[in-house]
């Protein structure tokens, strides 16, 4: 693997799958592959989980690690090309990625989307020209448009908490009985959220119905459809009621608009995620990729309650990236 942006880097989902919770039995296995070797993890946003987490995975494979916050420790970045560098920005993307590409045999980097010019955010300019100009491998940490790490997390925990077996003949994940239905809901915010996660989710769970491993619905307001390309094969409603009816998975986050983008145009409480609404599901776990904000996208009595799995999830970070880097270390 030469990098990790999105689903369709990954071959197969159950394989993947199967690499992680191997990796959560035992995991130090593998910690002779990442001997000697460098991974740096470049942010140019906060982090708590995708920084503590990828560390870890990297430390579990005998990597050394190097974490660069781009925004309090390195040299303000210009990632436009052509420009004459008298303002604000003292170091250009090209010379920055080249150098961190001398010192490191895998990157990972985060950069939010600015959530104002729609086409310059779905471009994925900037991870393009990191990628181009280090010359190694590349793992996402989170880009404009998807945080594949957190998706990957969201299908391993959902397996782990559904009847699957893996057929290792076949080397596939098989749902014992009906496949779990998964819904996607949007909840209130008060600040304009980027859409990488509800498009990365998305992304994910299309593949996995399109692999027969769960039924897919996402919900949402008016105005906050997820741009096409992710939700494709998916069921998709503006009646949250009708969505969570009889779900196994409620996996809620925020966006801010597509259609009018980066705006927040729908503040109705009432799509917040209480035990209440929770009383017409399978009895569903609850999933969320946090930070999260209590009583504001999830009611704390959900959050505190035996639906919630938001920290098993968060904890599976760790097993995601693992998987991830083992198949990069597997190829150096
Ligand atoms: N879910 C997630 O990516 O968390 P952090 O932003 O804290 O890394």
């Amino acid at each position: 693997m030469k990098q990790f942006f999105s689903v369709n880097d990954i071959t197969s989902l159950s394989q993947a799958v199967q690499s992680a919770l191997t990796s959560k039995q035992s995991p130090f296995a593998d910690e002779a592959l990442g001997k000697h070797k460098t991974i740096g993890l470049v942010f140019l946003n906060p982090s708590l989980r995708t920084r503590m987490s990828t560390q870890k995975a990297a430390m579990n494979l005998g990597m050394n690690v190097m974490v660069m916050n781009m925004t309090s420790d390195g040299w303000a970045l210009e990632t436009k090309d052509g420009v004459v560098m008298d303002g604000n920005t003292a170091e250009h993307i090209k010379e920055a990625a080249a150098v961190m590409g001398e010192y490191c045999d895998i990157l990972g980097l985060r950069s939010f989307p600015g959530l104002k010019d729609a086409d310059e955010d779905y471009s994925e300019e900037l991870f393009g020209k990191f990628a181009k100009y280090c010359g190694k491998p590349v793992v996402s940490l989170e880009s404009a448009t998807r945080h594949p790490l957190q998706s990957f997390t969201d299908l391993i925990t959902i397996v782990e908490h559904f009847d699957y077996q893996y057929d290792s003949v076949q080397e596939k994940l098989v749902p014992q009985g009906k496949k779990p239905k998964v819904v996607l809901t949007w909840a209130p915010h008060v600040k304009a959220l980027p859409q990488a996660v509800p498009n990365s989710f998305a992304e994910w769970m299309c593949r996995a119905q399109a692999e027969g491993l769960v039924d897919f619905v996402v919900t949402h307001p008016e105005g906050y459809a997820l741009k096409e390309e992710f939700t494709t094969g998916a069921t998709v409603t503006t009646n949250q009621d009708e969505a969570l009816a009889d779900a196994d998975f409620v996996y809620v986050k925020n966006w801010s608009s597509y259609e009018d983008y980066g705006q927040i145009t729908c503040t109705d409480k009432s799509w917040m995620l209480t035990l209440d609404k929770l009383e017409a599901t399978n009895n569903a776990k609850v999933m969320h990729c946090l930070p999260v904000r209590r009583d504001l996208v999830i009611a704390s009595e959900v959050l505190d309650s035996e639906h919630s799995i938001v920290v098993q999830e968060a904890g599976n970070r760790v097993w995601a990236a693992q998987a991830v880097l083992k198949e990069m270390l597997k190829n150096q």
